[in-house]
């Protein structure tokens, strides 16, 4: 029997109330994933507000996989009580499972942290480098790291803000001569530019300059208040991909179109009119030479796990714009077309499986779509239908936003892009309050462009 200790930290203080409801639940997702390995004794290691893992509702866990063990720590637990908790069960390998959280989307960090606590104990542990999880957490970092590889990236400039704002000299200094210099270099670059903070999420924050004095204007309004890269500006069609496993064993997934039913210059990710689909295998786009290269990014960076990387293609060129180190908003949807589930990625890094999921053979189309139904009786009925893989409905909580229900649903197993539009229509016809016909209109629209 091998002992894998699977665990993920957050540092999210989430209100009880702030609900999310998934299905199929996932303490079924985890049994499944269990059973699929039974010589093997599976532990999670997880926090009350660990909201991918566990099956919460008003702040209490409702529902347990039974073919697993699971241990919960308290929500304030850290980096102490997680290396402590994993070390007292004996693993003979700990897996890491890094988790989305919104604010600082940091969680990654503390779980390499962790791993490197476990790994000076003797304990084997799949996690990246903290390094790693810096290089992605950080935007200007992850520039950085990927320009000097040779990898394709925006042009971007860094602001360190403290600098660009200050006043410490006071009367002893005619001028910030660093602001002088930035807004120089900015004047510079070809419009129009990204502006956007080295360590934001879900697109919060993120202005588009259209000129010098746009940028400028942003760069010096009170309310910006942290460090930001000043980014040239792709003009292109926007995708998304993942790359699972760990220490050279890696799937590189074909990208994933997204895009959004309504025109918008921004992706906003938790906008209801923003749809994805793929795998998008057309030759003409040169996937194959972009899967490379992100196997080539996945070896030196030392990719562990679920890692995202979001994309911009430019006639014909493919772009790096960013990196997420942990479950993504597209793992439903790729785990999909692979045909297993997001907890398998994680366990088949310690075992590894007999399936090749990088062969396109193997891989079946996917498409995202979000509702605004809150009900889960209605949800209960979409998500019975024989195309959804999954739905997880939660409420979105932001500063300056109201608190608004989103649920997040995959359809998937589709042998063609042809099959899955039919099957997408069938199913906004059969579900119209839920699933606005727009939607079908523009994915329909978008394939045949
Ligand atoms: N250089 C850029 N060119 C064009 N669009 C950009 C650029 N940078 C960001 N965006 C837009 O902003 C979105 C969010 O940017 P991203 O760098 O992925 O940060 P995050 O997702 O962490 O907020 C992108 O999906 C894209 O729509
Ligand atoms: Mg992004």
């Amino acid at each position: 029997m091998k002992r894998v200790v699977l665990y993920s930290s957050n540092s999210k203080r989430r209100d009880a109330s702030s609900n999310c409801t998934v299905f199929p639940r996932w303490a079924e997702q985890w049994d499944e994933v269990a059973s699929r390995h039974p010589n093997c004794e599976l532990y999670l290691v997880v926090q009350l507000n660990g909201r991918y893992f566990l099956d919460i509702y008003d702040g209490e866990l409702i529902c347990e996989p039974k073919r697993m063990h699971v241990v919960v720590l308290p929500m304030e637990a850290k980096h102490a009580e997680f290396v402590e908790a994993v070390t007292a069960l004996s693993p003979d390998v700990a897996v890491a499972i890094p988790g989305p959280v919104s604010g600082y989307d940091w969680n990654g960090l503390r779980d390499a942290t962790i791993a490197e606590a476990l790994r000076q104990r003797g304990i084997e542990t799949i996690c990246y480098t903290p390094k790693t999880a810096m290089d992605c957490f950080d935007k200007w970092r992850t520039h950085e790291v990927l320009k000097a590889e040779g990898f394709r990236v925006a042009d971007v400039f860094y602001v360190h803000h403290e600098l660009f704002t200050t006043n410490k000299l006071g009367d002893a200094c005619t001028g910030n001569v660093y602001a002088e210099y930035v807004l120089w270099e900015v004047q510079n670059m070809e419009m129009p530019v990204v502006i956007k903070s080295t360590t934001g999420s879900s697109s919060m924050g993120i202005h588009i300059a259209q000129d010098f004095d746009d940028a400028r204007d942003f760069l010096l309004s009170e309310e910006l208040v942290e460090d930001v890269v000043v980014e040239q500006f792709l003009n292109g069609v926007e995708y998304s991909t993942e790359v699972h496993g760990c220490a050279g064993n890696y799937v590189v997934s074909y990208p994933y179109l997204e895009f959004s039913s309504t025109p918008s210059e921004l992706k906003d990710p938790l906008g209801t009119d923003m749809l994805k689909i793929g795998p998008i295998v057309d030759p003409n786009l040169h996937v194959e030479e972009l899967r490379a290269e992100l196997a080539r990014m996945a070896n030196l960076m030392g990719f562990a796990g679920i890692m995202n990387v979001d994309l911009v293609l430019v006639d014909g060129e493919w772009y790096i714009l960013e990196i997420n180190n942990r479950w993504s908003g597209i793992t439903t949807l790729v785990t999909a077309s692979q045909g297993r589930l997001p907890y398998d990625v994680y366990v088949d890094q310690a075992i590894p499986p007999q399936k090749d999921y990088g062969d396109r053979a193997n891989l079946t189309y996917a498409c995202q779509f979000k509702m605004r139904e809150g009900n889960l009786d209605a949800l209960a009925r979409i998500a019975d239908e024989p195309s959804i893989t999954s739905i997880i409905q939660y409420e979105v909580r932001m500063p300056g936003r109201e608190p608004f229900v989103l649920s997040d649903a995959v359809m998937g197993g589709f042998a063609s892009m042809r099959e899955l539009l039919d099957g997408f229509d069938a199913l906004q016809k059969a579900y119209p309050e839920q699933i606005p016909a727009q939607l079908a209109k523009a994915l329909r629209e978008r394939v045949d462009a």
